[in-house]
């Protein structure tokens, strides 16, 4: 059987009134997807995620975190209580779930998260055999972009990694676009960072190539220690314009927010944590549009 004539075709678009033509288009673009990742433990990522997740969604977007790391740190964080995981990635990654099965939503209006479980930490003896092991949560990204009725539209997914590079790091580097990597401002900061990186370059080669490192954030920077100007300036000197213009500093409120299930900017909006959080997200929206447009 052919399919409708061109004539069909254009009547079905001239048919739409301008604005839900434009809504349509704008459902139409799939989610980007970000790879918070770094194989060092305590770095910022869950902090990052959570807190850059908030800033675009109070900007407007649409997010959904991914919680990757089987502690769960992101789902605490977010005030998502265990009876309230349903299901979880660990669910999603092993098909006995969908994703929008698994998104609930978070006290932030349009942050969204799939939480995860300690049941996560036994994905790799499960499915550490299975041809498309690495390709679980690409496939489970897949329908997001679908315009089912009713169905959020995300423009951002943030995929909390875990600690390691193992299966579940590879996974959220073969569905991401790109990579966001945190990097505490300490002695050892540039130590492990080329391990990443080939990391990041054998996903590119074997699985995912049109990968590329989004950015780098400094994170926990203290003024009063001089040790912090010297590693922002090495690791500006290593990794040059991959470093955002924006440093996260260390900030006691940053660390407090989690125990109290909530980011930072809902915790105390106007602490220094918050505001660097907020111009963090400007920067990444300015450098979604050079990505998208180059
Ligand atoms: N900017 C900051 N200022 C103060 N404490 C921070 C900051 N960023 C993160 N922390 C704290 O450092 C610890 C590790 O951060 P986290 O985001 O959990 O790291 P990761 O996810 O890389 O393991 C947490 O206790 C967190 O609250
Ligand atoms: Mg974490």
């Amino acid at each position: 059987m052919s399919d409708a004539s061109p004539s069909d075709q254009s009547s079905s678009v001239v048919a739409f009134p301008a604005p839900d033509r434009e809504a349509y288009l704008r459902r139409e673009k799939p989610p980007r997807v970000l790879a918070v990742a770094n194989q060092k433990g305590g770095v910022g990522k869950t902090t990052t995620a959570i807190n850059l997740g908030t800033a675009l969604a109070a900007i407007g977007d649409e997010v959904l975190i991914i919680d990757l790391d089987p502690q769960g740190n992101a789902s605490t964080g977010l005030g998502i209580d265990r009876r309230d995981r349903r299901y979880s990635t660990y669910d999603v990654l092993v098909g006995e779930a969908t994703l929008r099965q698994a998104i609930v939503s978070t006290a932030v209006p349009r942050l969204h998260l799939a939480p995860s479980m300690l049941d996560l930490a036994g994905l790799e003896l499960e499915i550490g055999q299975a041809r498309d092991r690495a390709l679980r949560l690409r496939r489970a990204l897949a329908p997001l972009d679908d315009s089912a009725a009713g169905h959020v539209n995300f423009r951002y997914v943030l995929v909390d990694c875990p600690p390691s590079l193992n299966l579940l790091t590879v996974n959220a580097m073969a569905a991401a676009h790109a990579v966001l990597v945190p990097l505490q401002c300490e002695f050892f900061a540039l130590e492990g960072l080329s391990q990443l990186l080939k990391t990041v370059d054998t996903v590119r080669e074997q699985l995912n190539p049109d990968l590329t490192i989004h950015g780098i954030v400094l994170t926990m920077y203290d003024s009063r220690n001089n040790l912090s100007g010297q590693v922002v300036a090495d690791v500006r000197e290593f990794m040059g314009r991959k470093v955002y213009d924006t440093i996260i500093p260390r900030n006691v409120r940053v660390s407090e927010a989690p125990s109290y299930g909530k980011p930072v900017l809902v915790y105390d909006l106007k602490c220094s944590g918050s505001e660097a959080y907020l111009r963090l997200a400007t920067e990444i929206i300015q450098r979604e549009k050079e990505l998208c447009v180059g």
